[in-house]
Parts: structure tokens; sequence; C-alpha cells
């Protein structure tokens, strides 16, 4: 459920007209609904009622200062992986004891900074990364929380690209080498082993990979404090998706995913950590768009946008579908037509749909690509020397931008010329 509804035949962001945002903004740009956003966050805090737990929303998924205090402001925790959300993290006032650290490639100028400004715990994904850390830790003469992130071997069943729970993959060590890993870790004076880390792929549409990854996290956890690991805190990474369609996808609810945790990993009384990203900011978020021209071509009619793959990669990225729909309602019987719907990019890949069925538009008609709010504007890029669009949050009846658009001198003026020029 979202709060993008059409109320008297015009698309609404809670209590406003998204065209008179666009008047006021300008196109293209990013529109986030703070209801939606805490509805949502709210329902992973729920799922978890009864088990001592911290949601750390994964913030790569979008990480606007504005979305990142308003879910601050509900009790999140937060999982980052750079220095750069590290610092966002901290700017939006969230204390570093409610901050993990995530990522295959942490620097040891990472680790100093997080050590330094505080952190919840590292989850750590190699052995290397391990003694760099206990260096650090040492240095500064302190002792850095750590779980180690294991690799369950679980197909987590969505897109190559985002599964990362498979033996192939980059990311934790393969779970048969936790013991050693675990024994590694305990006789590092810098480190304090606080638990375990799993994070097996992103828009999992199914319950059973978690449950598989969970069991197996289950056993280790039994397995470990038999030789001694004081295991007390489980991190259980994100991952559960969201409708991209309206009609045929039901992917599972918070509260499934909640029940399933419970029901595999209850019984072992450790605090629960989850990092959910996309389903927390996903279906809060739209990308508006203008349509700058119709053209029609051999066999085929282009819608061409004002928005372009620079501004939302899913689609060239991982061929996914966003649902894109006028912001004047349709009527109930109107026509559709098939559109092969592009941006303004010099690449054939910018594109957003192909034979997508859509209601007559016309040149200057605006859009709402939706489902847009995670892995949207956090992927965007200035490519063609298109510059970043804006992001616009709505509470209630009031809107603000919370990220300005770029001028062009200011996108220039971030070069800077050699002298021998
Ligand atoms: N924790 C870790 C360690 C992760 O790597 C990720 C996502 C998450 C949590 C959050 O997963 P979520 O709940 O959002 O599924 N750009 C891609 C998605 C990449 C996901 C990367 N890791 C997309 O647009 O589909």
């Amino acid at each position: 459920m979202d709060h993008f509804l059409y109320r008297d035949g015009q698309l609404y962001a809670e209590d406003v007209p998204v065209a008179e945002i666009a008047a006021q903004v300008g196109t293209p740009f990013y529109c986030y609904s703070s209801a939606t956003l805490t509805r949502h966050f709210r329902l992973f805090d729920e799922a978890l009622e009864g088990t001592e737990h911290l949601v750390c929303y994964a913030m790569k998924a979008a990480s606007n200062q504005a979305i990142l205090k308003t879910l601050a402001g509900l009790g999140a925790g937060m999982d980052v992986v750079s220095g750069g959300e590290y610092a966002r993290a901290k700017a939006a006032g969230v204390p570093g004891e409610r901050i993990v650290f995530s990522g295959v490639g942490k620097t040891r100028d990472e680790m100093r900074v997080a050590l330094e400004g505080g952190i919840r715990q590292f989850n750590v994904e190699s052995e290397p990364e391990m003694a760099a850390l206990n260096a650090v830790a040492l240095e500064l003469g302190v002792k850095a929380p750590i779980a180690v992130r294991v690799n369950p071997d679980v197909d987590a069943k969505t897109h190559a690209k985002i599964a990362t729970g498979k033996s192939e993959n980059k990311f934790g060590i393969p779970i048969t080498r936790a013991k050693e890993v675990y024994a590694e870790a305990a006789a590092m004076p810098g480190l304090d082993v606080v638990g375990i880390d799993v994070h097996i792929g992103s828009q999992l549409t199914e319950l059973e990979p978690f449950r598989l990854a969970y069991e197996k996290v289950a056993e280790l956890t039994e397995a470990l404090r038999a030789e001694g690991h004081d295991i007390r805190r489980l991190d259980l990474g994100g991952g559960l998706g969201i409708p991209y369609t309206r009609s045929n996808e039901a992917p599972p609810l918070p509260t499934d995913y909640g029940q399933l945790i419970k029901d595999t990993l209850g019984h072992l009384g450790c605090e629960i950590e989850i990092e959910p990203g996309r389903l927390v900011v996903g279906n809060a978020g739209i990308l508006v768009s203008r349509v700058v021209y119709v053209k029609s071509g051999e066999g085929r009619d282009f819608l061409i946008l004002d928005a372009a793959m620079n501004d939302l990669i899913r689609p060239a990225m991982y061929d996914a579908h966003h649902d894109i729909v006028p912001l004047t309602q349709p009527a109930p019987a109107a026509e559709q037509a098939p559109y092969d719907i592009v941006g303004p990019v010099c690449e054939s890949g910018d594109t957003f749909a192909k034979g997508r069925m859509m209601p007559e538009l016309a040149e200057g008609d605006l859009v709402a690509f939706r489902s847009a709010g995670a892995y949207g504007a956090v992927m965007s890029s200035e490519y063609n020397t298109r510059p970043l669009i804006p992001e616009v949050l709505v509470h209630g009846h009031q809107f603000a931008v919370i990220r300005q658009r770029p001028t062009f001198d200011e996108i220039i003026n971030r070069d800077t010329i050699p002298e021998w020029l």
C-alpha cells in the first residue's frame, strides 16, 4: 500500500496533487511520501515485536538526509556500506550505536572513522578485512565489535546481479569455513565477536530462500556457542521484495517474514537485526517526468520522456519493470496503445519499457514511474551532463524540495583546469 492515489482524476502524493509539485519544481524529479515511508518502516518494526531487535535501514536504497531523519525519528538504525554513508547517517543524527557497517571493501580509513565516531558492529566479510580491523582497533586502543558475514550458498531466486548468497558471489565467507574463521577472530585482541551476519540477495519474492539461510544460521549459532563464542546478535540482512506491478505480484509481507525469523531463530534468544532497504522506501517514491515528444516510428511509436537512464537506471541495468502512469487519470474505458517509452540519452539502452500499453498521451503530459523510491535517485548520474534531478518529500498537505537541481554552472565549476591549459 502506498500514498500515491488518484483523487478527482489527478494523481496525489498524500494530500498534494503531483502536478502542482511539477509546476513548481519542474520535471523530472523524485517524489517521496513520508506516510508510506513511515508505514513501511513500522511494518518491519512491528513484525519483530516481542523479540529484542533493531531495524537497520539499508540506506543505499535512498540516502537523502530528510529520508534518513524521518526514519531515525522512528527509531531506525542504519546499515551503511561506505564512509560517505556513515557520514550521512551521523549527519542525520543517528547515534553510532545504531549503525552497522557492511561491505566487502571497507578501507582502514573508513574503519578508523567509524571506530572513533561510534559503531554498533562491523559486518566483516573476509579474513584480510578482519586482520585490518584488528590492527586499526589496536592502534586506537579499542575493541571493534564484529559479526562475520557468512555465505550460506543459498539460491535467492532473484536477478543474478542482485543475488549475493551463492558460493560464487564475492560476499561473506563460506559458511563451511565459519568455525575456523570465528576461532581466528576470537584470537584477535582488537575484535569483540558479537554475532553472525547473513544477507542473501535483494528483491526476494519467496520466503523459502530466507528459511534455508536462517536455518543454517541457527545451526551455526549453536555450533559456535558450543566452541565458546558468545553469539548474542544475529544480523539477517535485507532483501524482502516489493510488488513492481499492481496486478499479479504478491511478495510475502513483513509480518510473514517476521514470523519466519521467530520460527527459525527465536529459540536462540539472540538480539535480531534486519537491514531492509527496498521495502522501506521502494513504493514510497515515484519519478515524475514529462512527455517531450510522441514519435511515430516504423511499426512502433515512441514516447520520449524528459527522464532518462541516468535518472533511473534500473530498467537498463536489471531489465526492471516500473509501472508508468499518467498524472491525469485515464477514463476507465480509455483506449490503450503500445509504446516504447524512452529517454533522451544517446543510447538504445535508454529504454524504460518496450511495447508498453498506455492510454493516449501528448506532448507536455506528465507521467509517474511507480516504485521508484529505492535504488532510484541514489543510482543516478550526470551522464550527458543532465543535472541530478531534485528530490521532493511530501508530508500531508506540505511538500519540500529535499535536494535541489544543480545549475549548469554548478556542474561545470566542479571541474578544475590545470595551469598548463
Ligand atoms: N544489506 C546488505 C548487506 C545489502 O547488500 C543490501 C542490498 C541490503 C541490506 C538491502 O537489501 P534490500 O532490502 O534493499 O533488498 N540496485 C539493485 C539492488 C541492490 C541491492 C544491494 N544490496 C536494484 O536496483 O534492484
